[in-house]
């Protein structure tokens, strides 16, 4: 079954609204893991629109799960990922006008940019993931670049607008785990997945994890991190494939 992991940047999102120091992400990082997240991820990103650098050696220091941090290859990122060695790194695309990660990254078209930066975090000691769509070319260059893991977008799943693209996006996820696990990469997936809307994702055998956002954060207003937490869990687990 896929491990659940939680990503906290709404939290800091809500705090960063007046610039205080409430609601601490910190905090909704423990509380994640006590709900039975296997990872808490968090995104450093270049405009510290949500997390920013203090929350970066605190998160280190309370969570005692995987630790995934968020990042594009800007220089001072990358030497603040290689200080704090979190677990895993997972590198995505960044645009300074858009909501939230759109899209995969080009693997494609950065390839040496991205090799050294990814030979320079594995070095840390971090085990570095690309967020790319499934596209078999992206998949291939990620390995190629030296990426251990690749997280599958699911936003082309989760933005559908009916059921023949449903069933598509379904299909190119199935077909992109299946190539991705050929090349010798760990498989996760994330993007717009929800409580409504995760049952086929979790039902694709092959993920190992699924990175959720804004939908537990969105329920956790309601019925706290930890509930939360577990509910999707209960999903994952329910919705997994027969081993
Ligand atoms: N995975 C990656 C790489 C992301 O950038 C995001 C969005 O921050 C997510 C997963 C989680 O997406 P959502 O908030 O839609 O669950």
């Amino acid at each position: 079954m896929a491990t659940l992991g939680v990503n906290i940047d709404h939290v800091a999102t809500v705090r960063q609204a007046r610039r205080t120091d409430e609601p601490d992400p910190v905090w909704a990082a423990v509380d994640a893991q006590l709900g039975g997240a296997a990872c808490i991820t968090f995104h450093l990103r270049e405009d510290r629109r949500h997390i920013v650098d203090r929350d970066v050696p605190l998160l280190k220091e309370v969570v005692n799960v995987r630790l995934n941090m968020e990042m594009a290859i800007a220089p001072d990122v990358v030497d603040i990922a290689c200080r704090t060695q979190p677990d895993q790194c997972c590198i995505v695309p960044e645009k300074r006008e858009e909501v939230t990660t759109e899209g995969g990254l080009d693997v494609v078209r950065l390839g040496d940019r991205l090799r050294d930066v990814v030979a320079r975090l594995r070095d840390a000691g971090c085990c570095v993931s690309a967020f790319i769509e499934p596209d078999p070319a992206q998949i291939d260059a990620s390995a190629a670049a030296g990426f251990q893991t690749v997280e599958l977008w699911t936003g082309g799943y989760a933005h559908a607008r009916n059921a023949d693209s449903q069933r598509e996006a379904i299909s190119s996820l199935v077909a992109g785990v299946r190539h991705a696990a050929q090349c010798g990469l760990i498989v996760h997936g994330g993007h717009g997945l929800t409580y409504r809307n995760v049952a086929p994702i979790a039902a694709i055998a092959g993920f190992e994890e699924f990175n959720i956002g804004h939908s537990i954060m969105a329920r956790a207003m309601f019925v706290g991190i930890r509930e939360a937490v577990r509910e999707m869990n209960r999903l994952l687990q329910q919705h997994a494939p027969k081993e």
